[in-house]
């Protein structure tokens, strides 16, 4: 459990302490080992990266309190949302501030008439949606974690999920945005319009930036009708690469399921493992399922789609396929889905990669993962939203020596990248670049793209001191 890794620690005083301290009030900073150790780590691999003081502001005008001390003082300073990051966006690398926003939880205002809702960052997700529902709204970016993760978190990383095949991502549902900027002004990026053609486009720049260039501590977003009715179906396949072959045909035949996921079946196995409480018969011989999902609100409309892509899947060799018939069983097909990290991180040391490809080349993807596990001689679990062309590749360690881990994964990881770039895919669909994917920046942009992005960087802050050591390489 290094602490630091290598990593240039930049100390805060015992007397700028005291300054800070008087900034907010009181209980709002917490100096104490255990809290500092609990904010310092979220769910990427073991890594650990303490902040040397945790900030927990209640309001927007604290918040840019405390970002003014650290412009004044030159200290790094990083938004911490929930923890449940993927790439490492919220680990204090340089130590400095973790600023948590957990305590800003607020649903502020659901505008009913316009479908609109102005929420804090600290909201979890899953209680937005919730919530929105009770009122018959939807607010759809649903990632794995939705009933820990925090709206800030998915705005920072611009978090995915099953439903985005259909209604898009987090950035597809933001309309505008409170930030406090690394020289603690506060700012809205946009306005609360479904079209906004006003200058450049700060809100979408914010939104998966990784709180490299500001804190946001209230965003718009919009809403749409909530759906009454969904189907879901399991299809097994004897054959993982006719599953991802099937997927780009549904759409051609004209439709688009509001879930279309992938699960590879060590992915299946190992999550029922691990859940208790669900079972699902899966013949020896399968190798993959697809999850498919279609919602509306109209239930003999839905069968008709459900036909549509049963032929589909028919034409893939797909074994008998399981309908989830009551919402009880479709809730542990999801609940199946949605815990495959999880599984797999109980399960060994593993590396998670978070490709996408346009989807018809996903077939390719998975075979490339394949191909260069078995030259390097590990093993993968693969999974995900096949829908959107995303693959999250699981890397195990097993028996795999340290020194194979540390050396020889890199490269390993380096020609997938590679492959999912020529096939026009890029390296994180949904969990961000954050610290871990960092290295590999240079395969997705070259000198001048990142020359690009470093120039957005400076303009926003100038001093370095926001979320320091992410992102960019
Ligand atoms: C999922 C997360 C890991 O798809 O993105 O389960
Ligand atoms: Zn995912």
């Amino acid at each position: 459990m290094a602490a630091h890794h290598g990593y240039e620690q930049v100390p805060v005083p015992p007397a700028l302490l005291e300054e800070l301290q008087r900034l907010v009030p009181p209980g709002t900073v917490l100096l104490d080992e255990e809290k500092r150790m609990r904010y310092g780590q979220d769910e990427t691999e073991d890594l650990r990266f303490p902040p040397q003081v945790v900030v927990r502001p209640g309001t927007t005008a604290e918040v840019a309190a405390v970002v003014r001390f650290c412009s004044r003082h030159a200290i790094p300073v990083t938004p911490i949302g929930a923890r449940t990051g993927l790439s490492g966006g919220a680990l204090c690398v340089h130590g400095g501030v973790g600023l948590a926003l957990d305590r800003m939880n607020a649903i502020v205002d659901i505008d009913e008439r316009n479908l609109q809702v102005t929420v804090e960052p600290g909201v979890i997700t899953q209680v937005l949606q919730e919530t929105v529902a009770a009122k018959g709204f939807y607010y759809p970016p649903d990632p794995g974690s939705r009933g820990s993760c925090t709206i800030g978190g998915n705005l920072a990383e611009n978090a995915g999920g099953p439903r985005a095949v259909k209604y898009g991502v987090t950035r597809d549902f933001v309309l505008n945005l409170q930030v406090v900027l690394p020289n603690g002004e506060v700012i809205w990026t946009g306005a609360n319009t479904l079209k906004n053609a006003t200058g450049y486009d700060l809100t979408r720049l914010i939104v998966g930036s990784e709180g490299t260039l500001g804190i946001i501590t209230k965003a718009v977003l919009r809403l749409v009708p909530l759906p009454k009715e969904t189907r879901l179906m399991l299809v097994p396949f004897r054959d993982a690469q006719k599953a991802c072959e099937a997927v780009a045909a549904v759409f051609r035949a004209g439709i688009t399921p509001s879930a279309l996921e992938f699960m590879e079946r060590d992915a299946i196995d190992w999550t029922l493992r691990f859940v208790e409480g669900v079972t699902v018969a899966i013949a020896p011989d399968t190798a993959a399922h697809l999850l498919i999902e279609v919602d509306g609100n109209h239930g003999d409309v839905l069968m008709r789609d459900c036909e549509t892509i049963l032929g589909v899947m028919e034409r893939f060799d797909c074994q008998e396929v399981l309908f989830a018939e009551s919402s009880a069983e479709k809730d542990a097909l999801w609940m199946l889905r949605r815990r495959v990290g999880e599984a797999v991180k109980s399960n060994s040391v593993y590396k998670e990669e978070d490709t996408v490809v346009p989807r018809f080349a996903l077939p390719d993807l998975l075979a490339k993962v394949k191909e260069v596990g078995a030259r390097y001689g590990f093993k993968s679990v693969c999974y995900g939203h096949a829908g959107d062309g995303k693959l999250h590749v699981n890397i195990i360690k097993g028996d795999l020596p340290d020194n194979v881990w540390m050396e020889e994964l890199p490269k390993a990881i380096r020609e997938i990248f590679e492959f999912t770039v020529s096939m026009g895919g890029t390296l994180s669909g949904e969990h961000g670049i954050g610290l871990v994917q960092r290295p590999y920046m240079d395969i997705a942009f070259n000198k001048m793209q990142l020359e690009v992005m470093r120039g957005i960087k400076r303009v926003f802050d100038p001093q370095g001191i926001m979320n320091p050591g992410k992102v960019l390489p």
